[in-house]
């Protein structure tokens, strides 16, 4: 969702982390899906680093049944077209030697193939080795953007940007810590933090529903919305990532990251145009306003689990590769409250979880009922009590969906009221199906506009926010959770009571 819509810039999109899961299943596919949009510049070539040697055409070949699988429409000769632009380039990306080649290379394709010094360099790797290969691009003289003129486009200043994945950092400490090494190489505005949730088409949707209508932003707040639930439930278990989830966890791999994200486009303030400065400075602004729960409250605001076996499959505490004795959560929920004053008053229950009963990514906003309830001489609100309040469901998977629930008359003679949902699909109303969400945020980074990236001070107060959960606080709440959810539930009894204290319910769907 760039503010504006320019033709990306001409670049070489330099990957590392050539040969992992990410890059093949998503990032590939995803820019496969642009070029046969035609959204990419017609210059721009992609360039993959990883250790083991292999040449262009090798690597063309081994992609090509991701793509197949991957991209949406997948055509043999575009393709075709597309593969010539993909390019490898064996080294190790933490290692000096691995720099003179790797510069002469990306040098000798930029005058090749036109892209005026441009680069975009994609740190799809772990973590930990996100600073060495920022120190060893710099050592190596790459970033050039605002230091001296390009050396292979003398006419015009290039530009040299970085897309860094989630989860950025593993807590506050290592994040600030982070931000400070990137930030000794590239400039803010070079640094693109990229969330895959903020390319998804019904999540970029929340912005424009909220603000380019009137009927709604009158209602969004505590005055009529009684809470919000952010879900985003998961079938799947850990699988094969089970050494790097051990690490990191339903808070960090979900939570911190991408719930935070469809948290803030839900209850941030309207900024004051729709440009990347403005909507960025909001963002932080509302998730500076989460209120930090004390140690002794999590219980009362936070519930962890760990899904149990289910005679096929291992609970998670088994799970070869996992820590013995884990207590890494699988799921994780959380009472979010802002003190501001749109929120106070009106809490935020957002929950994550692997193995639950359905894949499903929604945000429910439950209204207050009526001030006051007229109909309550009727039989049937005698009999079955106070009708509903109002909801709408913003359904993000399986289906973009809007719904909301409001009562009628149903007809006949006397007053019955039934409750009524007035749907839209996103998908079926504007006939086009979502294609992969990394590739219009790569594109984005293309331009130059920074809206859907996270900045560094945003980054920095979702990690504090989320600390209590993480660090010795939690250990309460982490106590005894190995199995208590069993695989295609909804998720352990903690988080069912979570909502039941305050008299409220999980919408499941
Ligand atoms: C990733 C997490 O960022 O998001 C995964 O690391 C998770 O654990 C995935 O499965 C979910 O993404 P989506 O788009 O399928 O909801």
């Amino acid at each position: 969702m760039a503010t504006s819509n320019p033709t990306p810039d001409p670049c070489l999109l330099v990957i590392f982390g050539a040969s992992g899961d990410l890059t093949s299943r998503k990032l590939i596919p995803a820019m496969y899906e642009m070029a046969k949009a035609g959204t990419l510049a017609k210059e721009t070539r992609i360039v993959g680093v990883s250790r083991s040697p292999k040449t262009d055409e090798q690597w063309r070949t081994e992609l090509e049944p991701w793509v197949k699988q991957h991209a949406k429409g997948f055509d043999p000769s575009i393709w075709a077209s597309f593969a010539q632009r993909i390019h490898y380039f064996a080294g190790d990306a933490v290692k000096p030697d691995c720099y003179p080649a790797l510069r002469d290379r990306l040098d000798s394709m930029a005058v090749q193939y036109g892209t005026r010094g441009n680069l975009l360099f994609f740190l799809s790797v772990a973590e930990a080795l996100y600073e060495p290969i920022v120190e060893q691009i710099d050592e190596a003289g790459l970033v050039t953007e605002g230091k001296r003129w390009c050396s292979v486009d003398q006419s015009s200043r290039s530009w040299q940007r970085i897309i860094v994945e989630k989860p950025f950092g593993h807590d506050a400490v290592s994040a600030a810590s982070l931000n400070r090494a990137l930030g000794r190489v590239f400039e803010e505005e070079s640094i693109y933090r990229i969330d895959h949730y903020l390319g998804k088409e019904v999540v970029q949707s929340l912005l424009v529903f909220r603000f380019a209508n009137t009927i709604f932003e009158p209602l969004w707040n505590w005055q009529y919305v009684d809470h919000v639930q952010i879900t985003a439930a998961e079938t799947v278990g850990v699988g094969q990532r089970v050494a790097f989830y051990d690490q990191t966890g339903a808070i960090r791999d979900m939570i911190q990251s991408h719930l935070f994200q469809i948290l803030a486009f839900v209850a941030m303030e309207p900024p004051n145009v729709m440009a990347p400065d403005a909507v960025r400075a909001e963002k932080i602004k509302i998730v500076e306003a989460i209120s930090i729960p004390k140690a002794e409250d999590l219980a009362l605001v936070g519930a962890l689990g760990q899904y149990a076996g289910d005679g096929k499959e291992p609970a998670y505490h088994e799970t070869p590769g996992a820590t013995p004795g884990t207590t890494t959560e699988t799921y994780a929920a959380m009472k979010v409250t802002f003190d501001n004053w749109r929120w106070a008053g009106t809490p935020f229950y957002i929950r994550s979880g692997k193995k639950l009963k359905s894949k499903l990514t929604e945000v429910v906003i439950q209204f207050k009922p009526p001030a006051a309830d007229l109909f309550r001489s009727i039989d049937s609100v005698k009999r079955e009590g106070r009708r509903p309040p109002n909801r709408m469901v913003i359904g993000i998977a399986p289906r973009g969906i809007f719904s909301l629930r409001f009562e009628c008359k149903v007809p006949g003679s006397g007053l019955r009221i039934d409750s009524i949902e007035m749907d839209v699909d996103y998908e079926e109303q504007f006939k086009v199906e979502a294609v992969e969400a990394y590739g219009p945020l790569i594109v984005d980074a293309m331009r130059g506009d920074q809206t859907l990236f996270k900045h560094r001070v945003e980054v920095e107060g979702a990690w504090n926010a989320v600390m209590p959960f993480l660090d010795e606080r939690s250990a309460g709440i982490r106590k005894g959770i190995a199995g208590n959810y069993a695989p295609g539930s909804w998720g352990p009894a903690s988080a069912d009571a979570l909502l039941a204290r305050d008299g409220r319910a999980w919408h499941n769907g």
